[in-house]
């Protein structure tokens, strides 16, 4: 399968994503999570991307298209994938479809994490994660066995530097604005399932598999 996760900061595509990864044999690839790596071992792409994560901004289409282009071509990523965090602007949308006819495929569904931006604070200022596997835990809603390390390593979690309120403002205009445009995009291909994303984990899980099956 070939699927994309949409939707607004902290709607749970993280914690969804290894879960559908795990069931369907995919491989998962985060922009998100590939910027940060970037920023953290300061790569050229890293330098160029950091200044507007920070700040809650979309990094330009062209440095994410490129890492997307890249990754599409591993081995791994041959039978299926899912894309989350990509596209977000409705020009990375029509590259992918360009990216993809060239390989003779394209997507199947789309997952649009839908919820009440009311929700997403706590989420996200509670939130802990992993940096290496990128595995999260949640405060209240998935507390780590021992508060503030993993797991499954032992290793400790750390916030995410745009996970603060002020931040999430931005993060979640640049949804709005930019992003929202491209679930309508795929909207008009008939491919979209919509999922009750304010549910519990556990349920949010099985609504993904029913609209998979
Ligand atoms: P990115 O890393 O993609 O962040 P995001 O879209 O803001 O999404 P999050 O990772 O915050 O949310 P999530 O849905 O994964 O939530 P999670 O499952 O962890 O992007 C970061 C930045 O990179 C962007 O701002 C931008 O600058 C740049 N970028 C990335 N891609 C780009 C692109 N394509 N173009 C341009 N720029 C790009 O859940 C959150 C918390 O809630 C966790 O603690 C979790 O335990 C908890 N939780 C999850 N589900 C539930 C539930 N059902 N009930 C209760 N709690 C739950
Ligand atoms: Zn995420």
């Amino acid at each position: 399968k070939r699927l994309i996760l949409v939707g607004p900061p902290g709607s749970g595509k993280g914690t969804q994503s290894p879960i559908i990864k795990d069931e369907y044999c995919l491989c998962h690839l985060a922009t998100g999570d590939m910027l940060r790596a970037a920023v953290a071992a300061k790569t050229p792409l890293g330098i160029k991307a950091k200044e507007a994560m920070e700040k809650g901004e979309l990094v330009t289409d062209d440095l994410v298209v490129g890492i997307i282009d890249d990754a599409l071509k591993k081995p791994s990523c041959q039978k299926g994938f899912i894309l989350d965090g990509f596209p977000r602007t409705v020009v990375q949308a029509e590259k992918l479809d360009e990216m993809l006819q060239n390989r003779g495929v394209k997507v199947d569904k789309v997952l649009n994490f839908a919820i009440d931006d009311v929700i997403l604070e706590e989420r996200i200022t509670g939130r802990w994660i992993h940096p290496s596997s990128g595995r999260s835990y949640h405060t209240k809603f998935a507390p780590p066995k021992a508060p503030g390390f993993d797991d499954v390593t032992g290793e400790p979690l750390i916030q995410r530097k745009d996970d603060t309120a002020a931040v999430l403002k931005s993060r979640l205009e640049s949804f709005h604005k930019q992003t929202e445009p491209v679930i309508d995009y795929y909207k008009k291909k008939g491919i979209v399932a919509n999922l009750p994303a304010e549910k519990p984990p556990q349920e949010v899980t099985s609504e993904v598999k029913k609209a998979l099956s």
